[in-house]
């Protein structure tokens, strides 16, 4: 089969990438490098089975072009960053819904019918169910980037509806591992190569938060569309805490805590 793979070039894109050419697969990537690293694809460059295409999910026309003749779409290219959303509003929108639409254009035009899409278990904001089931019913968006996400959902679903789509939609929970490069764990792993007897976390550190391993995550994205008819899957884990599991990275510093969460 021949993928095309927005924001290959990212943490959990250029991972896929290289699965996808271990299982004899053809892949494009398409990516602007705003986040994502150009030796992040030095392996995949190696392989005749491998293209790459820089450019922009928001210029439908080079999208549509590059997207021609492949079979796959797997949707990863985002503004990957939950915080700050306040500061900048119409980034979510544009990065990731926007986006999403331009995607799903460019599939339209090209004939190509099957999508995964990279969503996140923050558009359960705070849900009150754990483990949190595929139905557990939404909350009040607590984040322009969960509620971007979720405008995505409902963009594909709506495709698979109206023009025959097949969508497979993962929710995936903090995924870590290699080429890992923004989040929490890594400001922690920042914070302790500065300064390892100390560590300050956002609000009280009694939070939990759930974790999942990228080649583990992609065991069950690559499972999945093997699948006739997978339309939403949150791929998650027990909470843990944020501060005392990663016990090997914070070692014997002293935690303190900010009002700040
Ligand atoms: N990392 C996580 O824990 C996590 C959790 C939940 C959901 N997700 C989702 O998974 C996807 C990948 O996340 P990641 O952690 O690998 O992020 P990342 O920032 O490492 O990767 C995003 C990639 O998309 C590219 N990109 C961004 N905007 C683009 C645009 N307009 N046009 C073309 N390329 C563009 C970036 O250059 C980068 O290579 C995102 O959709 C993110 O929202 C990630």
């Amino acid at each position: 089969m021949k993928f095309f793979v927005t924001g290959g070039a990212g943490f959990i894109g250029s991972n896929l990438v290289d699965r996808l050419l271990q299982a004899g697969h053809d892949v494009v990537v398409y990516d602007n490098f705003s986040t994502g690293q150009a030796n992040f694809l030095v392996e995949a460059e190696k392989s005749p089975h491998f293209k790459l295409v820089q450019g922009d999910v928001l210029n439908l026309p080079t999208l549509t072009d590059a997207m021609q003749g492949c079979d796959f779409v797997f949707h990863l290219a985002a503004n990957a960053d939950v915080r700050f959303g306040t500061q900048h509003p119409r980034k979510d929108l544009e990065q990731n819904t926007l986006a999403t639409f331009n995607v799903l254009e460019a599939m339209r035009v090209n004939s190509i019918r099957r999508i995964g899409f990279s969503s996140t278990g923050s558009i359960y904001g705070e849900p009150s169910v754990f483990p949190t089931p595929e139905n557990a019913p939404f909350p009040i968006q607590t984040s322009l980037y969960g509620a971007s996400k979720l405008a995505c959902e409902g963009l594909i679903t709506a495709y698979c509806e109206g023009f025959n789509f097949q969508g497979y939609i993962f929710r995936f929970v903090s995924i870590l591992g290699e080429r890992y490069t923004h989040g929490h764990i890594f400001d922690f792993y920042r914070k302790l190569s500065d300064d390892p007897t100390q560590l300050q976390v956002l609000g009280n550190g009694q939070q939990t938060k759930s974790y999942l391993y990228i080649q583990d995550c992609l065991d069950a994205v690559l499972l999945a569309i093997e699948k006739p008819k997978i339309r939403s899957i949150f791929l998650t884990s027990a909470p843990m805490s944020i501060v005392k599991s990663p016990t090997r990275l914070v070692g014997s510093a002293t935690i303190s805590t900010s009002n700040r969460s």
